[in-house]
């Protein structure tokens, strides 16, 4: 869902990741047919006792053997509204019952931002099938979850790979930030401070020097409250920010309106094709 939203807003702009997003948005929802049906395969014979309303029929003695029975009854004393509400088939909710939301859709109509948002969905879903993976033994539902998890990772050099055609990318969208406070680090804690390339060296964005603030507190006191602060450690100042800003704000607009035509704007092209076959 949340890449057929993003699509729309990149249809213009970027038609080529509109094709992808696309894509990728009608297999997963492939995806979710594998799942529906692994579901309903796995739970096949429920929905049937469940209709025999008549008989009152004990349906934990379809599972044939005692282990399997004993996993029903337990699964359906901990959610028992699973059973009572599906009849076996699946729900869209979460283990815990908690309806899916449109509030799990990110889409902001910047790429850049949307991508690098796909790029952590589909680690996320990477991760959850090899957890999923260690609650069964089933050797068909392990292939199935096996394929699933391997889709999340080429959709995830996918998304990788389209951003990288997007430049520059970092940061996202248009204003280029602050150059007086991009490279700071702030030591908030006493005691082992660890050092890094998050805190020492080149930052890998703006290739700017970490500038390690051991005592805050002194820092704050002695800028007038950082007002007074200057950019060190990097190439960038006020001034050029501000033409950076301008700059790509204007390609980054032109690149938008060259790909977006200003009227006859067409979602399909099926009035072209009739006037092409006549
Ligand atoms: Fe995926």
């Amino acid at each position: 869902m949340q890449y057929f939203v993003q699509a729309f807003a990149c249809r213009n702009p970027y038609p080529d990741k509109y094709d992808m997003l696309m894509d990728i948005a009608t297999e997963e929802l492939g995806h979710l047919e594998i799942v529906g049906a692994t579901i309903q395969m796995l739970l096949s014979g429920i929905n049937g006792e469940l209709k025999d309303a008549a008989d009152r029929a004990d349906f934990a003695r379809m599972f044939g053997s005692k282990g399997n029975r004993e996993e029903f009854i337990h699964e359906a004393t901990l959610n028992p509204q699973f059973g009572v509400l599906t009849g076996g088939g699946p729900r869209l909710t979460d283990s815990n019952g908690v309806p899916w939301q449109g509030s799990y859709v990110n889409a902001n109509g910047d790429l850049t931002v949307d991508l690098r948002s796909d790029i952590a969905a589909e680690s996320r879903a990477k991760i959850v099938y090899e957890y999923l993976m260690q609650f069964t033994e089933d050797p068909y539902v392990l292939e199935t979850l096996n394929f699933l998890m391997t889709r999340e990772v080429a959709h995830f050099q996918q998304f990788e790979a389209a951003l990288d055609t997007i430049r520059p990318n970092f940061p996202p969208g248009v204003l280029q930030s602050d150059p007086r406070y991009s490279n700071l680090y702030y030591n908030m804690s006493e005691g082992e401070d660890s050092r890094g390339p998050w805190n020492e060296g080149k930052s890998v964005g703006f290739n700017e020097t970490w500038q390690y603030v051991d005592d805050p507190k002194r820092q704050v006191d002695r800028t007038n409250g950082l007002l007074d602060t200057e950019p060190t450690g990097t190439d960038r100042t006020l001034a050029s920010v501000e033409k950076a800003d301008k700059q790509l704000g204007k390609k980054r607009s032109a690149e938008i309106d060259s790909a977006t035509p200003l009227e006859d704007i067409q979602w399909s092209r099926y009035a072209e094709m009739a006037e092409e076959i006549g």
